[in-house]
């Protein structure tokens, strides 16, 4: 079995959390990254995994992206949709503009990233598809209409691709993550971000390779029959 992974927004974040987490577990990584190109030569510094620079949001250069790693690497068995973006603002001032370009990344470029590589998890009878969603697709979150509705849609795609791949011997699984210690969470202004804080139990932000482990397990073979589900970890801000 081909032991390559992709990540998306992998050099940055939660993303690198997880790109780092499956080397560790003996995987060769390829992180995906859309255009810091100075954060994602310092990740490959520091952790020797490559970096691979397309915009998840367009499809033919996803396809191209991924027929690169796959050239360069080897089939992949692991694909990990984490690449997303806040354009937030409450809903009677957001813009067309910004209702588009969160759901054509956080959405449609889960798309663009699972569907290249869906046709050779069928012929191999393997893959493993893990979607980062967010605990604000699971309960919304004033300011975050655009954000949400992709989050929520992601638990739709797992859903259903769990339904389709099961047979293939392909997993399709979501995590949410709560509000996590990253540079996407640290943008909220501060007094919202403390107020936030204020309401989760766990008293902190999580920690990027909290939701890391989560990804690992997922994608290990214990979890062979775990498929169209969704790993809450927020340190008990929410339940489903
Ligand atoms: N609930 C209820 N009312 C709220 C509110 C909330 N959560 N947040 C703001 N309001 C109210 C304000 O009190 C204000 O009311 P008044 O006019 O009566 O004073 C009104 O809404 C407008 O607020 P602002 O003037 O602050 O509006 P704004 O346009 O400047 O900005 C915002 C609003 C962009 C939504 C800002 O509040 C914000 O950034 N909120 C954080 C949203 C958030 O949680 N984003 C998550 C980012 S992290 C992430 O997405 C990762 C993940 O998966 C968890």
């Amino acid at each position: 079995m081909s032991k390559i992974a992709l990540v998306t927004g992998g050099s940055r974040g939660i993303g690198a959390a997880i790109s780092t987490a499956l080397k560790a577990a003996g995987y060769t990584v390829a992180a995906n990254y859309a255009g810091n190109d100075e954060a994602a030569a310092a990740f490959t510094a520091e952790t020797g995994i490559k970096t691979y620079k397309w915009n998840v949001a367009d499809y033919d250069a996803s396809k191209a992206g991924i027929a690169q790693v796959e050239a360069d690497l080897g089939p992949i068995s692991v694909v990990v949709a984490n690449a997303g973006i806040t354009r937030d603002a409450p809903f009677h001032k957001m813009t067309p503009d910004q209702w588009k370009q969160v759901i054509d990344t956080n959405l449609t470029g889960v798309f663009n990233t699972v569907h290249p590589v869906w046709p050779g998890m069928r012929d191999r009878k393997f893959g493993r598809v893990v979607v980062i969603s967010s605990i604000n697709g699971q309960k919304g979150q004033f300011g975050q209409v655009n954000y949400a509705a992709t989050k929520a849609g992601d638990l739709g795609i797992v859903k259903s691709l769990a339904q389709e791949g099961a047979r293939f011997g392909i997993t399709a699984n979501a995590v949410c993550p709560g509000y996590i210690a990253t540079e996407m969470v640290m943008a909220v202004p501060e007094k919202v971000r403390e107020s936030i804080i204020a309401g989760i139990p766990a008293g902190r932000l999580g920690e990027p390779a909290e939701i890391a482990r989560c990804v690992a397990f997922l994608v290990s073979d214990d979890a062979g029959f775990i498929n169209g589900s969704t790993i809450s970890a927020n340190g008990a801000q929410f339940f489903v």
